[in-house]
């Protein structure tokens, strides 16, 4: 199946293409590189550098390449920028999105997958949500992916092509930009592996649900591949274990730690430190994933503790190049 990735020369879009050249797929790639990165990328993979929101560019890209499934991860992904420019926000997430919905029913896409997003649409929730949970997005960001799952709804009851909506909870693993204001694995490795103290907002009692990358790409491969009960179906895409901040603060500073010592790296990283609570933060979120085991067959394989040595690993080499 040939596969157009829209930001998939990003941290989640890049395992993305991965997953699908290994499963035998012809992934194509659409990217601004505004945070992407074409070294994210195998060489033999096209990229086309265009924004999104460029109807005409798009158009242009859709009549090359004649994908037969699209897989969007491009967005403006800063809650904090999507407050101080919610049009800018909109303009990425809903107008881009609708390019690239509007040009996959017109050149006859046959299924559509969505990175969509528990945290922001299911607010503070103290047990995993399920997808049938109300959803009431508190900022311009959130607003701009309900939105894009009502669009989503809305072209598959146009035509011949499915759409699916992951919402994703908290995705972290290897090629997350540790510069950013969320990925506080990436943030915090970063610190660590300097030898720097890390900061956490807050007392750290924040609950999250981590899932690491390579089964979010999986899950993926499988909204791309696998028959749907319905034109549109919405997803979680979570492990629902929580975890606060201290306790992945805890265990990112003891694999840091060892990691830093077996490359020969002397000394003790600073413990992490508190700083002052994040105006905002909600205290728990958690999704269930039960409906994406029933319909996709998906399970979270990578249990935390390996998930983030892996990430610590692979940030040690980034480090060292
Ligand atoms: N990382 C998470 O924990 C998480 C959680 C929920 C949902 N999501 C969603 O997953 C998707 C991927 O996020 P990510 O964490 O990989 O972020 P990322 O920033 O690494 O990837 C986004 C990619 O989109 C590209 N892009 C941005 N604006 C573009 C534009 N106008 N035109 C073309 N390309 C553009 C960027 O260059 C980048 O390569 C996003 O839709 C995000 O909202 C992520």
């Amino acid at each position: 199946m040939r596969v157009l990735i829209t930001g998939g020369a990003g941290f989640i879009g890049s395992h993305v293409v991965e997953t699908l050249l290994t499963s035998g797929h012809e992934p194509v790639v659409v990217d601004d590189l505004s945070s992407g990165l074409r070294d994210n990328l195998p060489a033999s993979v096209p990229l086309h550098v265009i924004d999104i929101c460029d109807a005409e560019g798009m158009a242009r890209v859709f009549a090359l390449v004649r994908p037969d499934a699209v897989c969007h991860q491009a967005a403006q992904l800063s809650v904090s920028r999507s407050v101080r420019e919610p049009a800018f926000d909109a303009r990425i997430n809903v107008v881009g999105l609708l390019n690239a919905l509007d040009n996959s029913l017109r050149t006859g896409v046959k299924r559509f997958v969505f990175a969509s997003s528990g945290g922001v649409l299911y607010g503070d929730v103290f047990e995993p949500a399920a997808e049938s949970s109300h959803c009431d997005p508190q900022s311009p960001y959130g607003i701009s992916k309900w939105a894009g799952e009502r669009y989503l709804r809305y072209f598959a009851a146009q035509g011949n092509m499915q759409t699916v909506a992951l919402r994703y909870s908290n995705v972290y693993g290897p090629r997350q930009n540790p510069h950013g204001e969320a990925g506080v694995v990436a943030i915090f490795c970063k610190k660590m592996l300097r030898g720097e103290q890390a900061m956490i907002n807050g007392a750290g009692e924040c609950v999250r649900d981590y899932v690491y990358v390579t089964d979010v790409a999986e899950a993926n491969r499988l909204a791309l591949e696998l028959p749907l009960p319905t034109p549109f179906v919405a997803c979680n895409i979570g492990t629902g274990v929580p975890t606060d901040v201290n306790q992945l603060a805890g265990e990112l500073y003891t694999s840091c730690q060892a990691a830093r010592h077996s490359a020969g790296q002397e000394g003790v990283i600073p413990a992490p430190g508190h700083g002052p609570a994040r105006a905002g933060d909600l205290m728990s979120n958690l999704v269930d994933g039960r409906l994406a085991h029933e319909l996709l067959g998906w399970k979270p394989r990578i249990q935390l503790t390996e998930g983030l040595g892996d990430t610590v690993n692979w940030f040690l080499k980034m480090e060292s190049l």
